[in-house]
């Protein structure tokens, strides 16, 4: 059942599980995420973002989320989110869409612009019914940023306080050693920086915090996030290795495959599996 965010968030707090915001992509990684909330009972956020909307349209991408929840997960309570917006148009179009919280990151201009840019969306945003996510602190991909850097680039406290009561904004994504991408699951995983975290939740402590780049970190790091104001996970990379490390080994292994649905089910299965798993690890199954 398409929910709005804060009704999942609310029964997130009250029960104290965390919700993982996995990103789809196509009609298989849709139907992995949500048979597994169906499978799991789990609530969880559902999020694409403007490169898979460039990738399969936005009217397409919307309508068949929306369609394979209404089918395929009865009661279960999905939020629909837009990941990493970069600009005002994409917000705009999603929250036209229907979607119910939409990011916009502009972590990467001075604060002041981050902040201007973020109240631009949140007014609009707000004004519709829609929750918004911002980012302060830059989550870097490991190509970006040494592991030296990446101390520059965390969330400062102070400012989060300040970014959270200039903006309004309803979730903010925080930048504490996490890095996005899969160059991290090569060259050596991050250590978050659990201190830094500690800081910022009891700076805004009733602002919920989005952990991006949660791909291959280990199960303790992510729970222990758990303790410090993460409400919701952002998983991506691990997802797409999933998926295609199991297409590519079914088509080693099955020459003889030429339909595309016979091809495609083993990955799909597989991603589910990996969906299912993480649901457990943020205490979600079992919730509906
Ligand atoms: P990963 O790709 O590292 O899982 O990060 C996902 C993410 O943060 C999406 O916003």
């Amino acid at each position: 059942m398409l929910t709005h965010i804060s009704e999942l968030l609310a029964d997130a707090k009250q029960n104290s599980y965390i919700l993982g915001a996995f990103n789809v992509d196509n009609l298989e990684t849709t139907i992995a995420v949500v048979r597994a909330a169906e499978a799991q009972k789990s609530p969880l956020i559902v999020q694409i973002s403007e490169r898979t909307i460039k990738y399969g349209g936005l009217k397409t991408m919307t309508a068949m989320i929306e369609t394979m929840v209404r089918d395929e997960a009865g009661n279960i309570p999905i939020a629909l989110h837009l990941d990493h917006g970069r600009s005002f148009r994409s917000v705009a179009e999603c929250i036209a869409a229907g979607f119910s919280s939409i990011m916009i990151d502009n972590s990467d201009v001075p604060f002041k612009e981050n902040v201007i840019l973020t109240r631009q969306s949140v007014e609009y945003a707000h004004k519709k019914d829609v929750w918004v996510q911002g980012e302060l602190g830059v989550v870097k991909g490991l190509e970006e940023a040494s592991p030296d850097d990446r101390e520059k680039f965390m969330t400062d406290p102070a400012e989060a306080k300040q970014f959270v009561e200039e903006t309004e904004v309803d979730t903010l994504a925080v930048a504490v050693g996490n890095v996005h991408g899969i160059v991290k699951l090569k060259k050596g995983l991050p250590k978050l920086n659990i201190a830094r975290l500690r800081e910022i939740n009891q700076s805004i402590p009733n602002t919920p915090l989005v952990l991006h780049g949660a791909s291959g970190l280990q199960a303790d790091q992510v729970k222990e996030t758990f303790t410090y104001g993460i409400k919701i996970v952002n998983l991506n990379t691990e997802l797409k290795l999933e998926f295609t490390n199991s297409l590519r080994d079914a088509l080693i292994a099955h020459q003889e495959y030429y339909d595309v649905r016979d091809i495609l089910k083993g990955p799909t299965d597989a991603l589910q599996r990996v969906v299912e798993e993480k649901l457990a690890l943020f205490g979600s199954a079992h919730r509906v």
